[in-house]
């Protein structure tokens, strides 16, 4: 509907591979018609991505009125260290249109909540994401990649596969390994992850009701097909846990964890569905990102082979024959590089959207109660004065020990709502692509024009094909 109003876009992608100059496809900027509002809200509504002009992509705070909403942009450091961290309760509440695509899903689940239920069950899915249990999960991840690299090598040389497909499988059975403990099986974990792909599809970002001057948006429309994606990921995840209730689950897993707590400390009140509710939200948040960053490295290395050979040769150094395993991560640089510059191009989630609870003021901005408060990762780290030549895929801006200004890099948010699953999924993002670029190399085919969009996540449109070689 109306989408005709929205303004064309290009994708730029320009490759000097006698210079090592590489800039990864993203689109233009934004020339629509300045005051008209409805286009950009158009645009947006098809690619949250292409409404940004060059002139957004400065340190600043601005607003925009659309229909009868404010919007802020908050654009520099200095004013989102304000709203996550120094503001976090005013500007903690997740959008309208954020909660409505996810409840049906997640019910109460972290990624969501706010206030009470938020508070009392952060540091709780907090610890057993923690870092200090990440080694905990090392063998896991590299046993799932060596999995996959042996299903590749029965493909044959060159063999043409979906990256994103690949990668969503791979990530999602290591979350659902980690999170159920006891192997989901290859129907199961496939059904989840088609499941939460389709999900994924049937929402739409953007919800017009909240714009209309609804604080709490319309609710979702609950298509067939949705309901058959939600009932499907509930059923296979209800089982699971009401195995684990029964006792029958593996002592190590993440839901173990949770129903450990919940019997120590009975005030929690994690009934089936609350649990059900944390394990979903885990899987999601754990899965669709990481498998969207890595399939954008191997984009990147695709298209950039001196960057490519710099971490062959460190698998190398680091590792000889041997595969790479959890304990090698701290000293594997240049793939840490690579997956932090992916993260900085391709953040998997390129908006943080909220809702100001009351009247704020962001630098030199009034904000009015229920605006929308953006902070877009995707403009902020392709900001030309605080990261150079931002449209360059550079990993080398992340090593020996360099560290973006703090605030101006936040793949994983920041302040108290920042992602519990930061060194988990970095480690993983990291091990499986050292234990996969050790035996493999992706192609992505010349003349594949990839065109990044934005939905839940930041992904390339219908996923990555790539061929594969063996090393
Ligand atoms: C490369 C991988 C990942 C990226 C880029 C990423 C990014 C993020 C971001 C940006 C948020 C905040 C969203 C917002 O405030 O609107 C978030 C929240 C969250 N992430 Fe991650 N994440 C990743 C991996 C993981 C993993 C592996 C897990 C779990 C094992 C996880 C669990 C969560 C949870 C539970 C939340 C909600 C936290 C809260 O609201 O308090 N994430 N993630």
């Amino acid at each position: 509907m109306l989408s005709w109003l929205a303004a064309e876009t290009q994708t730029i992608e320009r490759l000097d591979s006698s210079r090592k100059r590489f800039e990864p496809a993203h689109p233009s900027y934004y020339n629509g018609r300045p005051g008209n509002q409805l286009q950009r809200l158009m645009t947006a509504r098809r690619d949250f991505l292409s409404i940004w002009r060059q002139n957004d992509h400065k340190e600043a705070v601005r607003d925009i009125k659309l229909l009868r909403r404010q919007i802020v942009a908050v654009n520099s450091p200095e004013a989102i260290k304000y709203v996550v961290a120094t503001r976090h309760e005013n500007f903690e509440r997740k959008t309208p249109q954020m909660r409505r695509a996810l409840e049906y899903l997640l019910g109460d689940g972290l990624f969501i909540s706010d206030g009470e239920t938020w508070k009392q069950r952060r540091p709780l899915v907090a610890d057993i994401v923690h870092k200090h249990r990440v080694p905990a999960f090392g063998d896991i991840m590299k046993n799932t990649s060596l999995e996959l690299v042996e299903r590749w090598t029965t493909l044959g040389e060159g063999a043409s596969v979906n990256a994103l497909y690949e990668m969503a499988g791979l990530t999602a059975e290591i979350i659902s390994r980690s999170v159920f403990g006891n192997d989901l099986g290859e129907e199961s974990a496939g059904m989840v992850t088609d499941g939460f792909t389709s999900y994924q599809a049937l929402i739409d970002s953007i919800n017009i009701g909240y714009f209309l001057g609804f604080d709490e948006g319309l609710p979702l429309f609950r298509t067939p097909s949705l309901r058959r994606s939600v009932k499907r990921i509930h059923s296979i995840i209800d089982r699971v846990i009401e195995d684990h209730l029964a006792g029958k689950g593996d002592d190590n897993s993440m839901v173990e964890l949770l129903i450990r707590r919940q019997k120590r400390n009975p005030e929690l009140n994690l009934d089936v569905v609350a649990l059900r509710n944390e394990a979903a939200t885990i899987f999601m948040a754990g899965h669709e990102t990481t498998a969207a960053t890595l399939t954008w490295a191997w984009y990147l290395l695709s298209r950039a082979p001196w960057i490519e050979e710099a971490i062959h040769a460190e698998i190398e150094a680091v590792c000889g024959s041997n595969v790479p395993t959890v304990a090698d991560v701290a000293n594997l640089k240049w793939c840490t590089a690579v997956i932090e510059e992916t993260l900085r191009l391709y953040p998997p989630v390129p908006i943080l959207a909220r809702q100001a609870k009351e009247a704020d003021r962001i630098g030199d901005l009034d904000v009015k109660p229920a605006s929308l408060v953006l902070i877009v990762p995707w403009v902020l780290h392709r900001t030309p004065s605080l990261f150079q030549d931002p449209h360059l895929f550079r990993p080398e801006r992340f090593l020996s020990g360099k560290r973006p200004t703090p605030y101006s890099y936040i793949p994983f948010a920041s302040g108290p709502r920042i992602c519990p699953g930061l060194q988990f999924g970095l480690t993983e993002a990291i091990l499986c692509l050292a234990v996969l670029a050790q035996r493999f190399r992706l192609r992505v085919p010349e003349d594949h024009e990839v065109e990044p969009i934005c939905r839940l996540t930041l992904r390339p449109r219908g996923g990555l094909p790539v061929t594969l070689h063996r090393r």
